[in-house]
């Protein structure tokens, strides 16, 4: 299997809902590696540029006031098979959809309050990366 890097971001309501680190514990308990984090506050123009493929769907003005809310964590996570893992372990989109255990099971509220974004292929990651990360951020 091939070794991937991959991004999460802890989302505004898990950030003020004080659960960064149980967050962070669950992608190392599960065998992926934190090569890279940081606390932010994302700004429109970051935001419509990695959620720009919905741009047009009736939640995308929510997702750019939602997103630009407060800080998120940033996380570039590395590993075997890192990006299916990171879906794996996040869970279904919609929370009350998700597998018992997952992150967006035990954190998040509601599909557009849902705690954590995982990148969804291995393209999306690389895209998604270089557009919130310099290069020398990340010790892959
Ligand atoms: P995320 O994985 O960050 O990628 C896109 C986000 O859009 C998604 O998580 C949700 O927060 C949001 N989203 C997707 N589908 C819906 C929906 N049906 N209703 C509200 N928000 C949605």
């Amino acid at each position: 299997m091939a070794i991937e890097l991959t991004l999460s971001i802890i989302k505004p309501d898990a950030v003020l809902k004080n659960h960064i680190g149980d967050i962070l514990s669950r992608f190392e308990r599960q065998g992926l590696r934190i090569v890279a984090a940081k606390l932010t506050r994302l700004s429109r123009w970051q935001v419509e540029k990695i959620y720009g493929i919905h741009e047009g769907r009736p939640f995308y003005q929510d997702l750019l006031q939602f997103m630009t809310s407060g800080p998120v964590m940033l996380v570039a996570l590395e590993g075997e098979n890192a990006v299916a893992k990171n879906r794996e372990i996040i869970g279904n989109t919609d929370p009350r959809l998700a597998s018992p255990g997952t992150i967006r099971a035990d954190f998040g509220t509601a599909a557009n309050r849902n705690a954590v974004h995982g990148s969804d292929s291995l393209e999306s990651a690389c895209y998604e990366l270089g557009c919130l990360f310099e290069p020398g951020e990340i010790y892959s």
